[in-house]
């Protein structure tokens, strides 16, 4: 029997390319699917709805706006059903109706009073929820201006985002017909779409796909080739790849050893667009495309989600996407610190010390504490090769930020006020929130080791947020403006909203997307 095994061992090692293959395989090779996501209903924008759509009709009280293609009888029905149904046209609320008149389904979707930007993404959004599985086309009618059209397209973008690649069975027929935003500016709407909404979406299904996806499918190359793929023809964009021999050249050993426990190395990834002059802004997000918690293992349920610990990176890299791919005025470079998190023999020990880029080094104490190891040799990256005016770095960093803010803010530390100050302005204007949490000098001298210069993590606990975002703060230099969002909570919704389905939220697209913006604009 061994004999035998050996035999033919022998002679399909005489045929392969390559004697070694068996060794080097990683995986089991069997892809489980080549499908995409089912497609999603592509926008249009129009001043009469289609004859043939189900309708949405968004309104912010229990009055039925004048103007809809309704006939008088089917105006009398949708009425009548308002009183019945208590319908008040508060925020979030819906009234679907069957079977009036010729319209296969009327959807009524609460906008509340005087509704922003964002109260009518909701409702357009919450729209898309219900009618997952409607087979006619839509239209959404009341937006109103172009402006608020274009909005109710983001709303609408945002809220069908589905990732069923994997699905086999029968599912719900993909709804491939058209949902048109009806309203008094269909060109404004499509300029303003053109110029930005259209970006955010993209963007924040790049970032959502790639969360969802499984650690088997991403990790640091896979990243890499996905990266490129989306960005390959896109005006004004570079993306630099760094493999491990161009990190060692820089001797990156903090992400090197973060790395060296996986069959699959690291990469850092960077995406530069360039739509205006001047020095860049600079985006650094934490990318662990799985993370096991490395020789400091993490328990089964700990490391359930651990697919997801690349949140940062594909948010940098999807708020790139968003601005290049709208050609936006602002000159913007993310970096992704891409890295698998395992306990492989070659794995970095509790108590090593490894040397940043910069020539800081750093004891190991826990090898959980993995992100902003990579995200140290990033920004040091980042800085020295682009220059950056401020510095932003964004990650899935600490458990401790979800316990304290769950999963409705993102935690924000920053050491320049203004910076701190346009985050938070952009997490409201984009509806990601962030929520400030405090830096002391003190985080700072805690992370001092008795062996080398810093220790990644403080013996006997401590506040582990504030402590991560100091570690990281140790890398950037004072006088550079720089922040850090620890998104641990906020990159997976476990009840979803109406323009986050349940699952991946692309957290970070919007908020990001929204401050390089300001930010660039009023420098
Ligand atoms: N990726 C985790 C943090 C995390 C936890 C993200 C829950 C999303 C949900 C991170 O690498 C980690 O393991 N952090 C440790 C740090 C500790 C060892 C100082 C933590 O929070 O327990
Ligand atoms: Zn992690
Ligand atoms: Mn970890």
């Amino acid at each position: 029997m061994r004999l035998t095994s050996f035999a033919f061992l022998l002679a399909t090692a005489a045929v392969l390319p390559m004697p070694l293959a068996a060794q080097e395989t990683i995986g089991q090779q069997v892809v489980a699917t080549d499908a995409a996501n089912s497609a999603e209903r592509p926008i249009a924008f129009a001043a009469q709805a289609p004859a043939d759509a189900a309708l949405v009709v968004m309104l912010g009280s229990s009055e039925l706006p004048a103007g809809l293609p309704l006939t008088a009888a089917e105006r009398d029905a949708v009425i009548a059903a308002i009183a019945s149904g208590g319908f008040a046209g508060k925020s979030g609320e819906v009234l679907s109706l069957r079977g009036v008149g010729s319209r296969p389904r009327i959807l009524l979707a609460g906008t509340g009073e005087a509704p922003n930007a964002l109260a009518i993404r909701d409702a357009a959004g919450k729209a898309a929820q219900d009618l997952r599985s409607e087979k006619s086309p839509v239209a959404i009618l009341g937006a109103g201006s172009g402006a608020a059209m274009a909005e109710a397209a983001l709303g609408y973008a945002l809220g069908q985002y589905r990732f069923d690649r994997y699905k086999t069975g029968a599912k719900t027929p993909p709804p491939g017909a058209a949902v048109t935003i009806v309203g008094d500016g269909p060109d404004v709407a499509k300029a303003a779409w053109d110029a930005r909404h259209r970006g955010i979406a993209e963007g924040t299904r790049f970032a959502r796909d790639l969360v969802t996806e499984p650690a088997g499918v991403v990790w640091p190359q896979t990243f890499a080739d996905r990266t490129r793929a989306a960005f390959a023809g896109v005006p004004g964009v570079t993306v630099e790849v760094l493999d491990e021999a161009a990190m060692k050249r820089e001797k990156m050993g903090a992400i090197l050893g973060v790395g060296q426990g996986s069959r699959r190395p690291p990469r850092m990834v960077l995406v530069h667009y360039r739509g205006a002059e001047g020095a860049p802004v600079a985006l650094a997000g934490k990318g662990i495309t799985f993370d096991s918690g490395g020789l400091s293992l993490k328990d089964g349920s700990g490391m359930s989600r651990m697919k997801g610990d690349m949140a940062g990176a594909a948010a940098v890299v999807g708020t790139v996407m968003a601005l290049a791919k709208s050609r936006a005025p602002v000159n913007v470079v993310a970096v992704a610190a891409l890295a698998e998190n395992m306990p492989g023999g070659n794995a970095q020990r509790p108590g090593d010390v490894v040397r940043t880029m910069g020539g800081k080094t750093i004891e190991v104490l826990n090898t959980d504490a993995e992100g902003r190891l990579v995200l140290a040799d990033a920004v040091q990256y980042v800085a020295a090769r682009h220059r950056p005016s401020a510095i932003v770095d964004i990650a899935t960093l600490t458990g401790a930020v979800v316990g304290a803010l769950g999963d409705e803010y993102a935690g924000l530390f920053a050491r320049d006020e203004a910076l701190g100050t346009a985050l938070v302005t952009a997490g409201e204007a984009s509806g990601e929130a962030v929520w400030r949490l405090p830096l002391h000098a003190n985080h700072y001298d805690d992370l001092k080791s008795d062996i080398a210069d810093l220790k990644n993590v403080v013996e006997g606990g401590g506040p582990g947020a504030s402590l991560g975002a100091a570690f990281i703060g140790s890398f950037v230099d004072e006088e550079l403006p720089w922040a850090h969002v620890d998104m641990a909570g906020t990159m997976w919704s476990s009840g979803g909203s109406p323009t986050v389905p349940k699952g991946a939220t692309g957290y970070g697209v919007r908020l990001l997307e929204e401050f390089v913006r300001n930010w660039s604009a009023n420098r």
